[in-house]
């Protein structure tokens, strides 16, 4: 497919890997139950293989966010859509697509810290730990990435590219 420069993890190794973190997330929730809440729309990909692999009873919900711009300084998130349900004396775990500089995360982790939840968790699919600029507490992550740009597996370019069932590098010479 034009733009792909390389395949980072295939559809099976996705596929493995969310195995063992479903089997993780599992265990370590094992006697509850735990919302799954997710971010539109990058996450959606993720969040619906995560749920199949885990065994205690689960529920989910979703967020949008708009990002008023990419400048990692200016950093600025918004809810668009807000959550349908309550999330209180739930445990939730917040499910994300990639976590980058990390700004999103820390914002959607006030949001939700706030509703008073029993407990509140990060598992994300992909991190890129050298942009970090804000830490933030990550419970579960499937795969560290190089800093390139990504897309497949719910993440985009300018949309397109999510419904890939790998993960790639985009070249953004190769045109879209
Ligand atoms: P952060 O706030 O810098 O951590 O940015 C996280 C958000 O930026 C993600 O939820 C994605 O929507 C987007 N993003 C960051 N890196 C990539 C990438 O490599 N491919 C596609 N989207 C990305
Ligand atoms: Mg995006």
């Amino acid at each position: 497919m034009a733009g792909i420069e390389r395949v980072l993890f295939t559809e099976q190794e996705i596929d493995s890997r969310i195995r063992q973190v479903g089997a993780e997330i599992s265990a370590d929730y094992a006697g509850g139950r735990l919302k799954l809440v997710g971010v539109l729309k990058g996450s959606v990909f993720f969040l619906t293989a995560l749920a199949r692999e885990l065994t205690v009873p689960v529920t989910v919900d979703f967020l949008g966010i708009s990002s008023f711009s990419n400048s990692p300084t200016a950093g600025m998130v918004s809810i668009s859509k807000d959550l349908d349900e309550s999330i209180e004396d739930e445990h939730v775990l917040l499910v994300e697509d990639i976590i980058d500089t990390g700004f999103t995360t820390r914002y959607l982790l006030q949001h939700l810290s706030g509703r008073g939840p029993k407990s509140l968790g990060v598992c994300t699919l992909l991190d890129r730990t050298p942009r970090r600029i804000v830490q933030i507490p990550l419970d579960y992550r499937c795969f560290e990435i190089p800093d390139r740009f990504v897309v497949g597996f719910g993440l985009d370019y300018r949309q397109l590219y999510r419904n890939l069932k790998y993960v790639a590098v985009l070249n953004p010479d190769a045109g879209d």
